[in-house]
């Protein structure tokens, strides 16, 4: 009873260290997105106005005659949108409207300019996700011009067809744009989506605050939150919330992501946790280039070799009980390993002689890359790799000569094993099938800048041509992960 109470008081205090600590990045989306789905939002739009209209009735007779009225084609001239500071997006649309009204005897056909205009707010939502709500819409109908068929047409009817159009129109387009958003919020609801990051753990991203909205962009405050075993990963640090600066990255980039350093040490420290950074170096016998035997380590130390005067293979523990350390300088990534390693004999089929254990500090520089969505990296050996020994059970050890052998037997294997890991990625911050177009990583003091374009495969009927294009970029190389040159940095 006591226990629950106590569980009762402890777990909003938990949730509360949950929010306060979790690694924070930034999206800014530029006014060059706007621009893309200006581009790529017509077609959704042309087909989002295709609306149903009533029959018209024709009260010209003596009998009162329905009249089916059907919209041939919309054809969306402009679309323009831009942001509104603190608020939101305007929507500016032009289109004609191609209507065929079954008259007997003879069919006629109309066309109708129309204007809309919509502004929409943008919004922080309850699942903590971007929300876009049609907060004001007009649509205003031009004059109607007759295509075809108005010889047999009296000016008096015209002018009542096309008052049923108008009203038909006023009524049901906003009514459209505001389900064509609804659409684009359930789309902007995936951003909160678990993406793997290893076997048992996974990332996911939440909006936490209103978004900033200026004339020139719209900045997401966006959380991560680390997963292991469906657990939330802490790190026990007080971090101040991350700001992006203005002006990083790529200036007419559609997309400047920002990852703070609190982002990267919570990666390590989930890959720590996991287990997932540590590794076994397997020694087998009669091998010409595996140096991982007792005959070898027996000509540099003596009780090895008096111990075990048969060879044996050696294997090597490698246990990263420390988190690494990213440290993030101008145009400078690098991260510090502290692995123990324990040197053990393969006695026999099931035990292990542990012969010495070394504490490693290795550096290694750390080159980001972005590829689809995922920020991946690469690292290489910088200087030394510093061992000291921490156990031995074979007396004293001349540590120049087992570093030697060490570096040859420990440092390949650990950056191949490293660089396996981080070249899967983690996911950077997106929506379903949203992808990451040729990405620069920018290394800036204490934060990772990605500038980046922005390519949404667009409808089903599209998706062969846009498949196309994608494939046609991926040949160019320009969906490929980009090692920016100012930084060699590439985006992870
Ligand atoms: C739209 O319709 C008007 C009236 O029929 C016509 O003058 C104009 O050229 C059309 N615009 C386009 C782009 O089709
Ligand atoms: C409509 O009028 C035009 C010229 O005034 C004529 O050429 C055309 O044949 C007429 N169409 C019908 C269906 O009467
Ligand atoms: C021990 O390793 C060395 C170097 O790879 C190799 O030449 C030697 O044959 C190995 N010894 C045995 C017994 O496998
Ligand atoms: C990056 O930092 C490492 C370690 O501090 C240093 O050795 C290296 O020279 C630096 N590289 C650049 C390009 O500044
Ligand atoms: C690793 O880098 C740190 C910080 O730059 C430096 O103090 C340390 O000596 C380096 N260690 C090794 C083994 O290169």
């Amino acid at each position: 009873m006591a226990w629950a109470c106590g569980l009762g008081l402890l777990l909003p205090l938990l949730l509360s260290v949950v929010s306060a600590s979790t690694p924070g990045a930034v999206v800014r989306l530029n006014n060059e997105v706007l621009s893309y789905v200006s581009e790529i939002g017509k077609a959704h739009l042309q087909r989002a106005l295709q609306v149903t209209v009533p029959h018209f009735l024709d009260q010209s007779g003596d009998v009162l005659q329905p009249t089916r009225i059907q919209i041939l084609n919309v054809h969306v001239t402009r679309l323009h949108l831009k942001f509104i500071a603190g608020f939101g997006i305007r929507l500016l649309a032009a289109a004609n409207f191609t209507f065929k009204v079954f008259r007997i005897p003879e069919p006629l056909e109309l066309t109708l300019p129309e204007v809309l205009l919509a502004d929409a707010r943008v919004a922080l939502g309850s699942i903590e996700t971007p929300v876009v709500s049609t907060s004001a819409c007009f649509s205003l109908v031009g004059r109607a011009s007759v295509t075809d068929g108005s010889n047999s047409t009296s000016p008096a009817l015209l002018v009542l067809v096309e008052k049923h159009i108008k009203a038909v129109l006023s009524n049901k387009l906003c009514l459209s744009i505001s389900n064509l958003v609804q659409g684009l919020n359930v789309h902007l609801g995936t951003l909160i989506g678990l993406n793997p990051v290893g076997p048992e753990s996974q990332i996911r991203y939440s909006m936490i605050d209103m978004p900033t909205i200026t004339s020139d962009y719209i900045s997401l405050d966006v959380n991560a939150v680390l997963f292991l075993l469906g657990k939330p990963i802490v790190l026990p640090k007080d971090t101040s919330p991350f700001v992006l600066p203005p002006h990083v990255g790529t200036q007419d980039a559609m997309a400047t992501v920002g990852l703070s350093q609190h982002l990267f040490d919570s990666a390590f420290l989930l890959l720590q946790k996991a287990g997932s950074l540590n590794l076994d170096i397997t020694g087998q016998l009669n091998s010409d280039d595996n140096l991982l035997n007792t005959s070898v380590l027996g000509q540099l130390i003596p009780e090895v070799a008096r111990q075990f005067p048969e060879p044996m293979p050696l294997v090597l523990k490698v246990r990263l009980g420390a988190t690494p350390v990213a440290t993030l300088h101008t145009n400078n990534a690098t991260l510090q390993l502290q692995p123990f390693v324990e040197v053990l004999v393969a006695a026999s089929n099931s035990a292990f002689d542990s012969l010495f254990s070394l504490d490693v500090v290795v550096n290694l520089s750390l080159q980001l890359s972005v590829s689809k969505a995922k920020l991946q990296g690469t690292t290489s050996v910088l200087g030394d790799v510093q061992l000291t020994v921490a156990s031995s059970n074979v007396g004293s050890i001349d540590t120049d000569q087992v570093y030697a052998l060490m570096g040859t037997v420990f440092e390949k294997p650990l950056l191949d094993h490293l660089n396996a890991l981080l070249g899967m990625g983690i996911a950077l911050p997106s929506v379903v099938n949203l992808l990451y177009v040729n990405p620069e990583v920018f290394v800036y003091e204490g934060y990772v800048v990605i500038s980046s374009g922005l390519f949404y495969p667009t409808s089903t009927e599209t998706a062969p041509l846009e498949k196309l294009r994608v494939e046609q970029l991926a040949a160019q190389g320009t969906l490929l992960p980009q090692i920016s040159r100012e930084t060699e940095a590439k985006p992870h």
